[in-house]
């Protein structure tokens, strides 16, 4: 897989830790060359050339393409994978101003990282050379399945996943030759946890939410990594629109243990 991606540019959002950071540097190995855009500085280091961005500004967005254009003279994969929790509120509890600051970050973030890739695929034509150009969303299963809280996460997340499908379908009947997929990961151990470890520990925390995956544990950044590689490589080349979970079987489990009742 080493020269996998030589000669491809690929932007990933949000790298300073986790999945992000897993991807960028798997992108890396394959011999992509890897823009990683983060609003946090901490990112600069972890793979790649480091740009400061923040998915939620459209004047962010075209500054990056902009910079990215001119420096590496093209664009062959996008991972929008910049996200935030916003916290555990429900439909009574979450703020307007709460919503629209996750609405922004998860879901236009993730629909204007679409917009500008499309931009930069088309100017520098990925669909001409052998490869095809590939956008690899991150949503969750939070997208998939309702949650009585985080009201806001769910429903940016349930965005993504239509939104995706959309770019999919418009970018295959335009003949981009550009890909668009949704990944949808369960419980995985990255930063976005930080607030659940300090209350409860984190090896107790992990445990108790890798109980909820059949599997029996939580993910690693790295076994994302490993999808968000796949799909921006040409061996996912017919996958488009399509929704990959990787759970742990949390979602596949739902209706078996509503039957079993509480172990
Ligand atoms: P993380 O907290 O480790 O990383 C998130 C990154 O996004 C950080 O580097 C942060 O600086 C960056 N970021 C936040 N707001 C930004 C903005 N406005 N502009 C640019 N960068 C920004 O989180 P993790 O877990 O690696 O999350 C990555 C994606 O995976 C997110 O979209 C998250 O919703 C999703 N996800 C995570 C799951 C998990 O269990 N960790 C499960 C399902 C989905």
């Amino acid at each position: 897989m080493d020269d996998e991606l030589a000669g491809r540019v690929a932007i990933v959002t949000g790298v300073a830790s986790g999945i992000g950071a897993a991807s960028a540097s798997l992108l890396e190995q394959a011999g992509a060359h890897v823009i990683v855009a983060d609003l946090n500085a901490a990112a600069a280091g972890t793979a790649g050339r480091f740009v400061r961005h923040d998915v939620a500004s459209e004047d962010s967005w075209k500054a990056l393409l902009a910079d990215v254009l001119a420096r590496e003279g093209r664009l062959d994969i996008m991972v929008n994978n910049a996200g935030i929790s916003g916290g555990a509120g429900t439909v009574e509890t979450t703020t307007v101003e709460n919503w629209q600051r996750v609405q922004s970050v998860d879901s236009e973030g993730v629909f204007l990282g679409c917009k500008y890739a499309i931009e930069g695929m088309k100017k520098t034509g990925p669909g001409k050379a052998a490869s095809q150009g590939s956008i690899v969303n991150i949503a969750s299963v939070a997208g998939l399945i309702g949650t009585g809280g985080p009201i806001a996460y769910t429903a940016a997340k349930g965005a993504v996943r239509l939104l995706s499908k959309s770019v999919a379908l418009y970018c295959a009947e335009k003949k981009y030759g550009i890909r668009c997929n949704s990944v949808h990961p369960g419980g995985v151990d990255t930063a976005i946890f930080n607030p659940l470890w300090q209350m409860v520990g984190r090896e107790q925390g992990k445990a108790v939410i890798g109980a909820h995956h059949p599997i029996g544990r939580m993910a690693e950044s790295e076994e994302l990594g490993h999808v968000v590689l796949w799909l921006a490589s040409d061996r996912s080349s017919f996958v488009t629109g399509a929704e990959i979970v990787a759970d742990g079987a949390l979602t596949s489990g739902l209706m078996r243990r509503a039957l079993r009742g509480p172990s």
